[in-house]
């Protein structure tokens, strides 16, 4: 039986979600498409779990809600993490999900480098590597002759990037616009319809799990802006990075001014414009019931093409199993053409 050996980079939310769509979904893919799939390793900031023969997955996510630290895994908990774990363990393909750094990009890129030069797949659902060194990632993951796939950084379970590779791909792209990033979706959507205080929702979104490691990274547009600088590379070839976006975030948006676009009929959304001449994230005036219009955490785009015309996506744009599917289904397209 053929067997995909996978390290799970990064525990929170999104790493706890990949666990649990694995444990949901390996039987599935065993029987689909032939391949066993087997977490060897999973590590958090300081420390990890480590287990040739696999590692129970349900199991991983207990042990971390209640102790906080994989190292109290039962005989393969230890204090090894980030790079050590990728040298110490036998494994085919990496599931990179620590949170975004926009300023060094660090740990995601290291570890992502690291894995190619090994000769392993990453799916990755991290922004701060693309945001900044989109470019050089892609080069390195070709040079080594490696998958990489990155669908989950934009959107969460929305589908958008390979939807627009694979399903549009007789189109060119001009242009995409739309809402991408829920935290500041579910704040101002709140805000809107129950006039719930922006600091309360903010809360609330971290509760969730859907906001960022830090939070302002949702609510000043940073966020947005790395996934804008995505879409601008991988979908439109523009050769941009994070510096290039002009952005605004939504922590100036008062209460008041909410109500008074709702009186005319218009919504406050944060939105972010991708195209040749423009890649700007701000908040903008939409009028309501407009394909802007949607509530919490979902996310959308309006993919401009030549041929198709214009066509709109939507789908919850983060939380924990949400963001994890868009993984597993990049993960199951690594084995249907490697495997
Ligand atoms: N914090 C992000 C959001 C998570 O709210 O959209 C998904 O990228």
């Amino acid at each position: 039986m053929k067997e995909c050996k996978i390290i799970i980079m990064g525990f929170g939310s999104v790493g706890q979600g990949i666990a649990n769509a694995i444990s949901l979904k390996k039987e599935m893919i065993n029987e689909k498409y032939g391949v066993q799939l087997k977490v060897v390793a999973v590590a958090d900031s300081s420390t990890s779990a480590i287990c040739q023969d696999g590692l129970d997955e349900k199991l991983l996510i207990d042990i971390k809600k209640s102790e906080g630290k994989l190292s109290a895994y039962p005989d393969c908990g230890n204090n090894m993490s980030g790079i050590d774990v990728l040298d110490a363990v036998e494994y085919d393909l990496l599931m990179e999900a620590t949170p975004t750094n926009i300023e060094t990009a660090e740990p995601a890129l290291s570890l992502t480098l690291k894995a190619f030069e090994q000769g392993k797949d990453v799916v990755t659902s991290n922004k701060g590597h693309l945001a900044i060194k989109f470019s050089e990632v892609i080069q390195a993951a070709e040079e080594n002759g490696v998958e990489f796939k990155y669908e989950a950084s934009v959107g969460g379970a929305m589908p958008i990037i390979n939807f627009t590779r694979e399903t549009l791909s007789s189109c060119g792209i001009k242009s995409i616009i739309g809402i991408l990033n829920g935290t500041t979706n579910y704040i101002l959507s709140r805000m809107t319809s129950e006039g719930s205080s922006y600091d309360i929702t903010l809360r609330e979104s971290q509760e969730l799990g859907i906001a960022e490691t830090d939070p302002t990274q949702d609510v000043e547009g940073i966020d947005a802006a790395c996934k804008t600088v995505i879409l601008a590379n991988s979908l439109l070839g523009i050769d941009a990075t994070y510096d290039d976006v002009t952005v605004e975030g939504i922590s100036s948006i008062t209460s008041q001014a909410i109500d008074l676009a709702k009186k005319d009929g218009y919504l406050i959304k944060l939105i972010a414009e991708v195209s040749q001449d423009n890649l700007k994230v701000s908040p903008r005036l939409v009028k309501k019931g407009s394909s802007y219009d949607v509530n919490g955490t979902l996310n959308m785009a309006t993919i401009k093409t030549d041929l198709a015309g214009d066509i709109t996506v939507m789908g919850l744009g983060a939380g924990s199993l949400e963001t994890a599917s868009a993984m597993l289904t990049d993960v199951i397209s690594i084995l249907k053409n490697k495997y």
